[in-house]
């Protein structure tokens, strides 16, 4: 079976003022009715062959999980005493399950637009999990981001749709990455793995033996409370904090990837969250009051005050509470760097 490990943990600056430290991206219902995270539990149903989902969070959401968690009886939350970045969030799960389990790592604050082929593919990555590879989801990049990590296309794998990752590189600067995106040779990762436990366990402590050591000793002194976990703080207190993608993928040989056709967006900013959702034939989408009159491309989400836009185009506007957010497609990378994100 295959077991969804979901990380829960980042707080998304860029998506202020409706993002917020203490109501982050993945509990807030962004595209489509539900929250990023539910939706995330949601695509890997009992039905389809997953196993009872292993949620990695921080003690700050642990009540947003329990009260959108779709079935907490069979679920298992493993809370972290601090966050120490994904190879470890990873790790404790690992050391939590079977070594020949395989894990379905999700991040729980991405867009899935066809669920149907998101299955599919995780079903294919699991299988060559199996087999002893660690499996990165490859979407077709569309433009030289920064922010993601870059796969290049290796030897197909016999008997499979997936193929050897010759090359990992994460989060490579501007040149690289237009460098990657020309080539034509590369897919962005996905964020989504596929891991079997033992292998991923072996890798890990192959190329960050102290990451390894170190939750190795926070889970052995942890403590169970019902469905949750809890791992030693203070031993957890001194583990590396690495993202998965530097510790693990760029330096294992072990690296393949499945291609991930599905609809798919990391709702980076609010400009990625505009082109994730179903919008008018003008391209404008409206939550909430608002008027539009000859706007084109135009997002408004309001949780109170009615907007009213005329004549605008490529535009967002974000009113919750008492912050009003304007910014154009172009500046919603920096929303971030704003005083109120960083400061709220
Ligand atoms: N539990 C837990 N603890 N979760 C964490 C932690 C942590 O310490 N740190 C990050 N996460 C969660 C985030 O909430 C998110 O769901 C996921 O792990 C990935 O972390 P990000 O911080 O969003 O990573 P990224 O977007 O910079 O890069 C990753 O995703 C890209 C695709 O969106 C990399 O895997 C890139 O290679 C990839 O292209
Ligand atoms: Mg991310």
């Amino acid at each position: 079976q295959t077991v969804p490990v979901i990380l829960c943990g980042g707080s998304g600056t860029r998506l202020w003022p409706r993002s917020r430290k203490s109501r982050p991206k993945p509990f807030l219902p962004l595209v489509g009715e539900d929250t990023l995270f539910r939706a995330t539990v949601l695509r890997c149903p009992p039905a389809d062959g997953f196993g009872d989902p292993v949620v990695v969070t921080g003690a700050a959401h642990l009540g947003h999980v329990e009260e959108q968690l779709p079935d907490v009886a069979h679920s298992r939350i493993i809370v972290e005493p601090e966050a120490r970045n994904t190879a470890a969030a990873i790790a404790l799960a690992a050391l939590t399950l079977p070594e020949d389990a395989v894990m379905l790592v999700c991040p729980s604050d991405h867009h899935i637009g066809d669920c149907d082929a998101f299955r599919a593919a995780a079903h294919e990555a699991a299988t060559l999990a199996r087999a002893g590879w660690l499996v990165s989801f490859g979407i077709v990049p569309t433009a030289p981001e920064t922010g993601f990590g870059y796969l290049k296309r290796g030897l197909v794998i016999e008997g499979s749709g997936g193929r050897q990752v010759e090359r990992f590189v994460e989060k490579p600067d501007l040149a690289r990455a237009m460098e990657f995106l020309t080539s034509g040779e590369y897919a962005w990762n996905g964020g989504i793995f596929a891991f079997q436990v033992g292998t991923f366990l072996e890798e890990l402590g192959r190329h960050r033996p102290q990451i390894l050591a170190a939750v190795r000793e926070a889970v052995d002194k942890g403590t169970a409370d019902g469905m949750r976990f809890h791992p030693d703080g203070a031993a957890f207190a001194k583990v590396p904090s690495e993202s998965v993608d530097y510790a693990v993928m760029e330096n294992t040989d072990r690296a393949a990837m499945v291609p991930a056709t599905m609809a798919w967006s990391d709702i980076g900013n609010w400009q990625a969250l505009h082109e994730a959702q179903d919008r008018d034939e003008a391209g404008n989408a409206v939550h909430g009051r608002a008027e539009l009159k000859d706007c084109s491309n135009v997002l408004v989400m309001s949780d109170g005050p009615r907007v009213s836009v005329v004549g605008a185009s490529n535009l967002v506007i974000v009113v919750d509470g008492d912050e009003v957010l304007v910014c154009t497609p172009e500046g919603a990378q920096a929303v971030g760097k704003l005083s109120g994100a960083a400061n709220q």
